[in-house]
């Protein structure tokens, strides 16, 4: 496990230790490539299905339990966040090959978990949950859906053929890096994920007018780009002030035309904000929409608001988490139930089949970033709780 932990994080490595494999960008192709490959070097079958989900199988009657989690990652991210799951999950079948069990086992790679281009789209195309909204307005944009897609071989019409009949499931497991600071703090090795978040995306359009830098008097500017920080820093304060469980990000401001010497006409602004509460959610998006209106009123420009992602907050299953809790402790492993900020595929099969999470530490709650690191004792830790876990649940 861990020589292919270690050649997969060669794939798409950046110079300070981390993975940049956008989807369906050459290195998240060639990972996926990878994958199979090793798969198909360990006797397993493989499968690629309409939404790009690339599995290995090890076949056996009945229902089929899933275990798996992404090999895309965010720009310039950590080599743990998605790859650990995938290749543990691949060795849970290395593993149990010749094992008598009741269900085929399959460790499946999902398609752009990280929302480069829509979020969570393998798994929700699994699940039969992928909302035409998703795709036609998607966070990544359309354009960059529709190359990728071409990339990777896929067709859009074709993604609802990878929805899996629920009845063919037997659950789901996912091995993940907590990608927070709880567990290693508390000194716990094994995290036993009870719910996890809910998100909502939007992209803001600013619209003012562009002018020149030097002429333009400051009293007389309609900038833009001013608007869109302004929002960006009240909405940091809104959320704050009033909606202290929840999580708001920026993460990308683009200003147009983009020089020193022209007041920006226009900027691009994302925001996503997370919850576990549906009903905070609601609020959090009335209460940010209606700060930019005003931050836009303000600056005497207009703004486009327009939804580009939304997955709501999941329960995770009780009976597998108790059955996660008998496999760490079975390992002599300390365990807490916690939520999980960040979202998963797993809160996408969540919605047709039973799912469960296990997370192992990340050090200094560090993620989304090349800095992010778990030991590789408690990567075979977390590896030997979904094994355990699978065990019980295949027998
Ligand atoms: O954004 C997330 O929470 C996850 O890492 N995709
Ligand atoms: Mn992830
Ligand atoms: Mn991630």
């Amino acid at each position: 496990m861990r020589a292919d932990f270690d050649a997969l994080a060669a794939i798409g490595a950046t110079p300070a230790g981390g993975v940049s494999r956008p989807t369906f960008g050459d290195a998240h192709l060639a990972a996926r490539a990878w994958f199979l490959e090793r798969a198909r070097a360990y006797g397993l079958a493989t499968r690629v299905d309409a939404a790009g989900n690339h599995s290995a199988i090890l076949t056996a009657g009945g229902p089929t339990l899933l275990l798996g989690s992404h090999l895309d990652s965010v720009p310039d991210g950590g080599r743990f966040d998605g790859a650990l799951g995938v290749v543990a999950a691949l060795h849970v079948l290395v593993a149990l090959r010749g094992s008598e069990l009741r269900c085929a086992l399959e460790a499946i790679d999902f398609t752009d978990e990280e929302g480069t281009l829509v979020g969570l789209l393998g798994s929700e195309a699994l699940a039969g949950t992928l909302r035409p909204g998703s795709l036609a307005a998607p966070r990544g944009g359309r354009e960059r859906l529709l190359d990728g897609l071409a990339r990777a071989g896929l067709r859009e019409e074709r993604l609802p053929e990878a929805r899996r009949d629920p009845a063919s499931l037997a659950g789901y497991l996912e091995l993940h890096v907590e990608q927070g600071p709880r567990l290693a703090r508390d000194g716990l090795q094994i995290g036993v994920v009870t719910g996890i978040v809910g998100a909502r995306s939007f992209s803001l359009d600013f619209r003012g007018e562009a002018g020149h830098g030097g002429t333009t008097p400051m009293d007389a500017r309609r900038d833009a780009g001013l608007a869109a920080a302004a929002f960006a820093v009240a909405a940091n304060e809104l959320v704050l002030r009033d909606f202290p469980d929840c999580v708001a990000t920026v993460g990308d401001l683009r200003l147009e035309p983009g020089a020193f010497n022209v007041v920006p006409g226009a900027a691009r602004l994302s925001l996503e904000f997370r919850s576990a509460d549906s009903a905070l959610l609601d609020a959090l998006e009335s209460a940010l929409s209606d700060r930019a209106l005003v931050e836009a009123d303000r600056h005497g420009v207009t703004v486009e608001i327009e939804p580009v992602g939304r997955w709501e907050p999941t329960e995770l299953d009780h009976d597998l988490q108790a059955a996660v809790e008998r496999a760490a402790s079975a390992l002599g492993l300390r365990s807490r139930r916690l939520p999980s900020g960040a979202g998963h595929d797993a809160q996408a099969l969540a919605a047709v089949t039973r799912s469960a999470m296990i997370f192992v530490p990340s050090d200094g709650g560090v993620s989304h970033d090349t800095r992010e690191h778990t030991s590789w004792e408690a990567c075979v830790a977390g590896a030997n709780v979904l094994l355990g876990t699978a065990l019980e649940l295949a027998r």
